[in-house]
């Protein structure tokens, strides 16, 4: 299976590059796309945390870490980039007891391993896996770390419509007596994996390293791995903040997976 790992070391400092923006941006209370969009979803797939042990993977500024903290969840969160880290920990002070963050890569086989067989109930990521080089060792990993049963659920964009190369435009068209604007993309290309640039967020420092994988080849990796997927979400907004622009409201801009080890 495809892997980019000769971006890792350039991936790795655009995001220690990026990390006190994306912190300040973020915050504690995190932007609508993770609001209304990942956190809910990412909540209900994962059911009743209280007393689970959870490892939070490519944490970021630990915002969702926090959040499971506050549900009662034991976390244990981490993110390859130390910079994200320390943002993390910044922000952490009263979750002491229940987060302990640490500077992981999501494809060291062995490093993950080394958080322990069969230790935890959950795993989650959130809008991690599209910036991740290579994920297999990740679910190859989890296999073993998840506990027998336990869920991995996941956020990434979705691949199907959010493909490297993807433009975006409205449209108006006059119905009756209405002006009508909608909100459409534009592709070209979806089916083969590639690496590119793209803006995590307007006006970061320097642009962000995505890995662009199908839906298949995002699923076969993990079926291959032995996880069945038990459900799939595709949220998108319900209300237009802003008629003039852009909105993903009729096209699902994220996808959410819940795996379950078997
Ligand atoms: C879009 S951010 C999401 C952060 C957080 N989960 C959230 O939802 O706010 C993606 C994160 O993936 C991390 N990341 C990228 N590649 C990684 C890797 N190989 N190992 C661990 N973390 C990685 C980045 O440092 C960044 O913090």
């Amino acid at each position: 299976m495809y892997n980019f790992n000769e971006y890792l070391d350039e991936s790795k400092k655009r995001w220690n590059t990026n990390a006190s923006f994306w912190d300040d941006y973020m915050g504690n209370e995190n932007n609508r796309f993770h609001r209304e969009l990942i956190r809910p979803y990412t909540e209900n797939l994962l059911g009743n945390v209280s007393d689970l042990s959870i490892l939070d993977i490519a944490c970021g500024n630990g915002n969702f870490s926090r959040r499971l903290a506050e549900l009662g969840a034991h976390v244990v969160a981490f993110d390859f980039s130390m910079t994200m880290i320390d943002c993390a920990i910044k922000r952490s002070e009263q979750y002491k007891k229940n987060i302990q963050y640490k500077v992981i890569d999501a494809t060291d086989y062995k490093t993950l391993l080394a958080l322990g067989i069969n230790n935890f109930d959950a795993a989650v990521s959130n809008m991690g896996l599209m910036d991740i080089a290579d994920i297999e060792p990740l679910l190859e990993a989890l296999q073993n770390i998840l506990k027998p049963s336990g869920v991995f659920v996941f956020s990434v964009v979705h691949p199907c419509f959010q493909s490297p190369g993807m433009k975006k435009y409205l449209e108006q068209e006059e119905v009756d007596n209405n002006i009508i604007t909608r909100s459409c993309i534009m592709l070209y290309k979806y089916k083969r994996p590639e690496s590119h640039l793209g803006v995590g967020i307007n006006n970061q420092p320097v642009a962000t390293r995505y890995f662009h994988r199908s839906l298949s080849d995002l699923l076969r990796i993990c079926f291959e791995k032995g996880f069945v997927m038990d459900a799939l979400e595709e949220p998108s907004f319900t209300s237009n903040e802003d008629s003039a622009q852009f909105e993903w409201m009729e096209i699902p801009p994220v996808i959410l997976v819940r795996l379950r080890k078997i």
